[in-house]
């Protein structure tokens, strides 16, 4: 009979995630940190990039740097227990340049450490790395991250080029402003500004505006293209949800909202909150979300499954449960704007058709 032995295995290990990019090392790593420090901020972490960085969550410092070297690396020493501080591993992202651009690996070493039984590790690494991983890449999830991405919640380089001025948005602004017909006594409210390009329109008119959007990167911009009129005192934007706005009561002459009505989860909520807003005598236009768009370049997939469309009689019933006190759907024809917006001539077809429709709503 032999006695019983215990055989104890050091569970550290290195878990390591890589992807190829066709970029060169530098540009891939600034986009990368960037990329990084919005994300992590997304899910409440802080990432002060640098030499002398760190990662934080709440107030404490998770990682801090201890290599960072643009286009090939950075290192961080991690805590990852703060009931047990003594228990320290290595976090580093690292890029190598491969034909056509750049291995990225995102590799932390002597982890395992505090999950201990190698089947507890493989549980870890099952639950916390394999499945988010499949999950984000599963169709639910990836529709998700591209509506957000590009149009729900824009963010990333990409997003900033698209919404710093949205030639395709110009005809829907010019008919809003039609209808608006702004003039320097108005004080105008717009909801999901995007990067503010219809606030610049507006604001031509003389008027004085504020606006919201939900995207920090949106807001951000709207910041950057309309900086004169901010420091003018001409123009206030905050980050907020449409169905939360930061205005008192009985504020504003005039509202509008374009290419937002079909992302609301609730939209008689968000009208409620503009009616809440508006003076008596107050107008608003919101562009329709119409059910014909589905599934073309205007509401092209994965959005279109996640956006809500309405017909032009449950528009109208939208602002009238908002409790606007006269509420009507007009169509108006974008072709002749498209084309006055400068919209490649063999694009301007996209256009044409019935009209678009607007959302006519007047509180008192
Ligand atoms: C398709 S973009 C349109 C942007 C801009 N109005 C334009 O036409 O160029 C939709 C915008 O609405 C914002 N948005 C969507 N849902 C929102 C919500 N619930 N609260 C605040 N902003 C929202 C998004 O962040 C995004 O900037």
């Amino acid at each position: 009979m032999s006695d019983d032995v215990t055989v104890t295995r050091d569970a550290r290990t290195t878990v390591s995630v890589s992807v190829d990019l066709a970029l060169a090392p530098i540009e891939a790593f600034a986009v990368l940190v960037e990329e990084l420090s919005s994300a992590l901020a997304r899910a409440g972490m802080g990432f002060e990039v640098g030499a002398s960085g760190r990662v934080t969550q709440g107030e404490l410092a998770v990682g801090h740097i201890v290599a960072w070297q643009p286009g090939a690396l950075f290192r961080l020493e991690w805590r990852p227990a703060d009931w047990q501080p003594e228990e320290v591993t290595e976090v580093e992202l690292r890029l190598a340049p491969v034909a056509g651009g750049t291995r990225v690996t995102l590799e932390q070493r002597g982890w395992g450490g505090l999950i201990g039984e190698p089947g507890e590790l493989a549980g870890w690494f099952a639950s916390a790395v394999a499945a988010p991983f499949l999950r984000a890449t599963a169709p639910m999830d990836l529709g998700d991250w591209l509506t957000d991405r590009r149009a729900r919640r824009p963010s990333g380089a990409l997003a900033r080029d698209v919404y710093r001025a949205p030639l395709y948005h110009y005809p829907n602004f010019q008919v809003i402003l039609a209808e608006l017909a702004l003039t320097p006594d108005d004080y105008l409210v717009e909801v999901g500004c995007g990067g503010g390009a219809f606030l610049a329109e507006a604001l031509k008119s003389g008027c004085r505006a504020a606006a919201i959007d939900h995207s920090p990167e949106m807001v951000r911009l709207a910041w950057e293209v309309n900086h004169d009129a901010v420091a003018a005192g001409r123009l206030e934007l905050q980050r907020a949800s449409a169905d939360h706005l930061p205005f008192p009561d009985d504020t504003f002459s005039a509202a509008a909202m374009t290419g937002v009505l079909g992302f609301l989860p609730d939209a008689v909520a968000t009208l409620r909150e503009i009616r809440r807003v508006l003076a008596e005598g107050g107008r608003l236009v919101v562009l329709g979300s119409e059910p014909a768009l589905r599934g073309t370049p205007a509401a092209p997939e994965p959005m279109a499954s996640r956006l809500r469309f309405y017909e032009d009689d449950e528009l109208r019933q939208l602002g009238l449960d908002a409790g606007f006190d006269t509420a009507q759907v007009v169509r108006r024809d974008l072709e002749p704007f498209a084309r006055q917006a400068g919209v490649p001539e063999q694009h301007v077809a996209l256009f044409a058709g019935p009209g678009a429709p607007f959302l006519l709503a007047r509180k008192g």
